[in-house]
């Protein structure tokens, strides 16, 4: 419990499907929250809703090489970090984070006074007690993603195979570079279940880009039917996003 699912086939994203968003509340008892939580995840963020904050810092990201596998869950394409370095990660506040995956979502999940991007992409990390901080960027279509470009030819033969774990081998996750000093943060959870309240997520301001060809050789391995693994947007209720600004 708390955990996230590893085999996604147990729900989809097809609006009136069964097993579809507005049903996962339901679908298992560990996965409640999906339909009764207050602080779900994505939002749509108004820039005219905002805190502004120089407080928060820059993401301080502490990265090393770490071996990698690429899987294919069924809803998305997720890059597994195996190193198990200590200061492997990110330390937000006094808690330290270490890198977990990374995966990615088409169209984007949160949508900025909005707009809804063509691509997301979600750095998952966990603290030792079980605590989520997701770093996101968002892609408009343009020029190619670097660190997508390399990962090219294993996203090519997972899209083939249409099925379980590739070695990648080493990967420096300080190649998804941090630059942008600007984010967004707020409270949220998990956007698949269990849909777990425990999830600190930041969004960088900055708007990253990436081909078409890039998003659909994410999406061609995915096979929902409904041709998206983006949540439905959730109400933000009393929460409050800030927006840190240097
Ligand atoms: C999320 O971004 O919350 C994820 O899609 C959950 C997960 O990694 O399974
Ligand atoms: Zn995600």
């Amino acid at each position: 419990p708390g955990g996230e699912v590893e085999d996604e086939t147990e729900f989809s994203y097809e609006t009136l499907g069964k097993k579809g968003p507005a049903k996962r509340g339901t679908l298992k008892e560990d996965w409640k929250m999906c339909g009764t939580g207050k602080m779900q995840s994505p939002i749509d963020i108004r820039d005219k809703n905002v805190v502004v904050t120089y407080k928060l810092g820059s993401l301080r990201s502490h990265y090393l090489p770490s071996n990698t596998t690429m899987k294919n869950r069924g809803h998305d394409i997720m890059l597994k970090f195996k190193g198990g370095n200590q200061g492997f990660g990110i330390i937000i506040g006094n808690t330290k984070y270490k890198l977990q995956q990374l995966h990615w979502h088409s169209p984007s999940e949160h949508t900025i006074n909005g707009k809804r991007f063509a691509l997301e992409a979600h750095l998952v990390h966990e603290s030792k007690n079980g605590k989520y901080a997701v770093v996101a960027f968002l892609y408009n279509v343009g020029a190619p993603d670097a660190f997508l470009l390399s990962l090219d030819r294993h996203l090519k033969r997972i899209t083939d195979t249409h099925e379980g774990e590739a070695n990648v081998g080493s990967i420096d996750p300080k190649k998804i570079s941090f630059e942008s000093k600007q984010y967004y943060r707020y409270s949220g959870s998990l956007t698949a279940p269990p849909c777990s309240e425990n999830v600190l997520w930041s969004i960088s301001r900055q708007i990253r880009t990436v081909t078409s060809q890039q998003v659909k050789l994410l999406r061609v391995a995915v096979h929902d039917a409904s041709n998206t693994n983006a949540r439905p947007l959730q109400p933000i209720n009393k929460r409050v996003v800030y927006l840190q600004t240097k």
